[in-house]
């Protein structure tokens, strides 16, 4: 199985932005957590951070057919970017959600998802372990499908 893995706007930041709310591992330790989980799961993982939420939209696109499933951290594209949403709806693949924070104990802005209703679920409030939990549930996700 290959699990592609989009971390959307300001991840890139990760490590030095906001510590008290997102904490100090930096994004290519968390890529490295994720590949190291990977081989022990035998899943591929590929990960991409983007900005710019066409480039978003463009790999989700290229997912299509040639991966099993995609963990995606949104960022705040999670709160509006209905053409994420749609670009999840149009390729099919299961999707699986993940935020550093709990975005429900945080500003009402955050509390809503456009993501989450085209998601298989949603892992919040964890740091970086909402993406390993969520490596996780999509890698047993996959598995049970074929
Ligand atoms: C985030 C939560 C979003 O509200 C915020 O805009 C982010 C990060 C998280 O991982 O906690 O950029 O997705």
């Amino acid at each position: 199985g290959r699990i592609l893995v989009i971390h959307g706007p300001n991840l890139n930041l990760l490590g030095t932005r906001e510590p008290e709310v997102y904490g100090s591992t930096t994004l290519a330790e968390i890529d490295a957590m994720l590949h190291e989980l990977g081989q022990e799961l035998g899943i591929e993982v590929e990960s991409f951070q983007s900005n710019h939420e066409g480039a978003i939209i463009d790999a989700i696109h290229g997912a299509r057919g040639r991966c099993d499933g995609i963990l995606i951290n949104p960022g705040a594209f999670t709160h509006y970017a209905l053409a994420i949403r749609d670009a999840i709806s149009a390729v099919g693949l299961p999707v699986v959600e993940v935020h550093l924070s709990n975005i429900h104990s945080r500003e009402p802005f955050r509390h809503r998802s456009v993501i989450a209703p085209v998601a298989v679920g949603t892992i919040a409030g964890f740091g970086s372990d909402s993406y390993l939990l969520g490596l996780r549930a999509l890698a047993n996700r996959i598995r049970s499908q074929r």
